[in-house]
C-alpha cells in the first residue's frame, strides 16, 4: 500500500471542521494534527478521534512542524495564515493546497513565489463538481458557440448578493452577467445550472452542494494530484484538465491520440 500523505489542516471552523472530517476518514491520508488561531485552554481533539486541535498562539508553526512534521499543508482558515507558515513551507518543502477566497494581489504573489521550491495550489472554489462543471462547460462553450447560454443560482433565503461562482461561471464563458438568475428561496445550499439552448435540443449542467463536507473531498482530490506534479503553482482547473489529458492519452485508443 503506497505510504499515506501526513498532513495538517489550518482552520477549524464552518469549513476547516467538515474538512477534518473528510480527511480524517479517509485512508490515502494521515491528518497529523489541526490548527486554528486561538486554543481553548485545554487539550482538545477533533471529534471521534486523537486528532489534536492546537492553537497557534501557544504553539508556532516553526515548532509544531519539527515536532510532528506534515508532507502537505491545507489552509481553511484567512488571508492571513499564508505568511506565518509560508517560510517553513519553503524551506521543507511541504506542499500546500490553499482554498482562501479572499486573497489580495500580493498574497497570491506570495503563493506563487513559494511554488518556485515546492507545489501550490491555490482555489478560491474548491468543490470537485463545481469544477468539473466549469471544465464541461468551457468545453461545451467551444464545441458549440451558437447555443444560447443562460445560467441558474439558487440559495438560501438570506444569501444577499449574486453568488460568486455563478459569476466565475458568466466570466469564463464569457457570457453576460445579465445571463444570470438568481432564485433565493428556504435553506438551499446551492444550485448552479447552466442551461444551453440548441435550436433542437437542451443541455443542463448542474451541480447540487448538499454539505461543506465537499470542500474536503476537493482538498483531498488536490492532495492526491499534486503529489504527481513537478514544483509549481496551480489552480484547481491545472489539475482537472491534467488528469483528463492523461486519462485521454491512456485510453490507448488511437483516435484519441490524434
Ligand atoms: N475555496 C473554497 O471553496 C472555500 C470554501 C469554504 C471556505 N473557504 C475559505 O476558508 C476560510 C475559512 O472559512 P470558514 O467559513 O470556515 O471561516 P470561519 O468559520 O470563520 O473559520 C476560520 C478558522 O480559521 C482560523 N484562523 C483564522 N485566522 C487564522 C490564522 N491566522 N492562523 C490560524 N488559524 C486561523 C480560525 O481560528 P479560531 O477558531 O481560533 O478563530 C477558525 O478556526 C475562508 O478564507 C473562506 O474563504 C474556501
Amino acid at each position: 500500500m503506497p505510504q499515506k500523505i501526513r498532513v495538517g489542516l489550518v482552520g477549524y471552523g464552518k469549513a476547516g471542521s467538515a474538512v477534518a472530517n473528510v480527511l480524517s476518514s479517509d485512508p490515502r491520508f494521515e491528518l497529523r494534527w489541526i490548527a486554528r488561531r486561538t486554543s481553548s485552554g485545554k487539550p482538545q481533539t477533533h471529534p471521534g478521534t486523537d486528532i489534536p486541535i492546537l492553537g497557534l498562539e501557544s504553539c508556532p508553526f516553526s515548532e509544531l512542524l519539527e515536532s510532528d512534521p506534515v508532507d502537505a499543508l491545507v489552509d481553511f482558515s484567512s488571508r492571513e495564515s499564508i505568511r506565518t507558515y509560508g517560510d517553513e513551507v519553503r524551506k521543507r518543502g511541504i506542499l500546500l493546497v490553499s482554498a482562501i477566497s479572499a486573497y489580495s494581489e500580493d498574497d497570491l504573489a506570495y503563493a506563487r513565489s513559494l511554488a518556485a521550491d515546492t507545489r501550490v495550489l491555490c482555489s478560491p472554489n474548491i468543490t470537485l463538481g463545481i469544477n468539473f462543471l466549469i471544465v464541461a462547460a468551457k468545453l461545451l462553450r467551444k464545441i458549440a458557440p451558437f447555443a444560447d447560454v443562460e445560467i441558474l443560482e439558487q440559495h438560501f433565503k438570506d444569501k444577499p448578493e449574486v453568488s460568486g461562482t455563478a459569476r466565475k461561471i458568466a466570466e469564463t464563458l464569457e457570457v453576460d452577467g445579465e445571463r444570470i438568475t438568481s432564485l433565493r428561496l428556504g435553506g438551499i445550499v446551492g444550485h448552479h445550472e447552466v442551461i444551453f439552448g440548441f435550436p433542437h435540443q437542451t443541455v443542463r449542467l448542474t451541480h447540487e452542494s448538499i454539505r461543506r463536507e465537499a470542500f474536503g473531498t476537493g482538498a483531498a482530490f488536490a492532495l492526491t494530484q499534486l503529489t504527481e506534479c513537478e514544483n509549481g503553482f496551480y489552480t484547481f482547473d491545472d489539475l482537472l484538465l491534467r488528469l483528463m489529458q492523461t486519462e485521454l492519452l491512456d485510453t490507448n485508443k488511437p483516435e484519441l491520440k490524434r
